[in-house]
């Protein structure tokens, strides 16, 4: 077998580090970083020899992969140089800063023909799985409703420690609407086989917080989907509360999940039952039905749990290295992460536009030149 080399260019992507470290044929051997500190830093920590500042240089090494975790304003100029170098990509979220950037990144993926895989970790937390799973085993009846919340305070991390402006102040805080939506769309999308965003609209309440910059405080974007269904997902990086980064719920006709919202909270499911029946619904621990996890869940290696979030992090990488291989097609290709990042994307121009409702275009293979615009253009 082939040794697929990989680099890693940003911090954040260290969080692959133990996933690519436990799969045999595996190595990561270049890093790069803007801050030399921060580079040799981690290089030194993981043993990495070839490091890099400029991404470009990095390209031109033997590597076969790249994880691309700088930056979002970053994320699509470095995938198209990648693919171009013939490199399979990995990217953080969101997929792209502009809708243009999206169609672009779609174009690059069919030209150059290497692996683009969307690195959305929330989808792999084992509940999320799991609640996937007992869609699929038919517990939620007929599923139309699901509720995703994004709550991140991020006003400490506008400036950096040293004092620089960090780029959140600019591509996150700087700009309206929800800027960061995938955590909550990716996983509800899981639960809605076979459907896709079709048109959203945004509502804001304005910006009420004291730091200064254009985002909203908190948006609620209402999402239809292409089989009538009808998704909630609220995204608020400013204000006061504390952090609840993945809370979901779904309604199916037979039943529904709820998140746990805090730390002493538990997951739960409610479904129709002799005993429970639909006015007298209640709820029990989603863990009673822990024998529906996906079998990689249940039996999970100590690489696997160690490399966090009960294996997510290592299945993640393990599902990049088998589409890499040609093994598996990416878990969440371009064409997904485009629509899910459209969905944010668009809720800035649903704010900025008294609330309008907007279609989201439909991300697919050889997109028709007059569909990739902008929908208010
Ligand atoms: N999936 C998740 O749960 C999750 C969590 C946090 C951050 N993220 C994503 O990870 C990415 C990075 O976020 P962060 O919090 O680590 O940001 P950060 O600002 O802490 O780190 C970014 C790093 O990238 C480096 N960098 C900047 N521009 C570069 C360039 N052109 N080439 C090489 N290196 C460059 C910086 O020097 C810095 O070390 C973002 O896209 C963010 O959305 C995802």
């Amino acid at each position: 077998m082939k040794e697929i080399k990989v680099g890693i260019a940003g911090g954040r992507g260290l969080s692959t580090m133990l996933g690519f470290r436990s799969i045999e044929g595996v190595r990561v051997t270049a890093m790069c970083d803007l801050n030399e500190d921060r580079l040799n830093e981690a290089a030194d920590k993981f043993g990495v020899e070839k490091r890099y500042r400029v991404f470009d240089d990095m390209l031109e090494s033997d590597i076969d992969a790249v994880v691309i975790a700088t930056p979002m304003q970053c994320h699509v100029p470095q995938a198209i140089a990648a693919l171009e170098a013939g490199k399979h990509v990995m990217s953080e979220v969101t997929a792209g800063v502009s809708m243009d950037e999206l169609f672009w990144l779609c174009e690059c993926v069919e030209k150059y023909n290497k692996v683009y895989f969307y690195a959305e970790n929330y989808i792999y937390s084992p509940q999320v799985q799991l609640v996937k799973r007992l869609v699929e085993e038919g517990f939620f009846g007929d599923t139309y409703y699901a509720e995703g919340m994004y709550m991140h305070n991020i006003s400490n991390l506008l400036v950096y420690p040293d004092g620089k402006t960090s780029w959140r102040t600019y591509w996150q805080d700087g700009v309206r609407g929800n800027f960061y939506p995938t955590h909550s769309i990716g996983p509800v999308m899981q639960w809605f086989p076979g459907d896709r965003i079709t048109e959203i609209t945004t509502f804001s309440p304005g910006v009420r917080h004291p730091y200064g910059v254009k985002q909203d405080s908190g948006t609620t974007t209402m999402c239809r989907t292409a089989k009538g269904n009808l998704l909630n997902i609220r995204t608020d990086c400013t204000s006061p509360h504390p952090h609840n980064m993945d809370y979901y719920h779904l309604q199916g006709t037979l039943g529904a999940y709820r998140s746990k919202t805090h730390a002493s909270d538990y997951h739960r499911v409610s479904f129709i039952g002799e005993d429970s029946p639909s006015h007298a619904m209640q709820w029990k621990p989603l863990e009673d039905y822990n024998e529906y996890l996906p079998e990689r869940y249940k039996n999970a290696s100590k690489e696997a749990l160690g490399a966090g979030h009960g294996g997510g992090d290592f299945f993640i990488v393990k599902d990049f290295v088998d589409a890499v291989r040609g093994e598996a097609k990416p878990a969440i290709a371009a064409y997904t992460a485009c629509e899910w990042t459209a969905v944010g994307l668009l809720s800035g121009l649903s704010v900025t536009n008294h609330e309008k409702h907007i279609e989201v275009p439909h991300f697919r293979p050889n997109m028709p030149l007059e569909e990739k615009k902008t929908p208010l253009d």
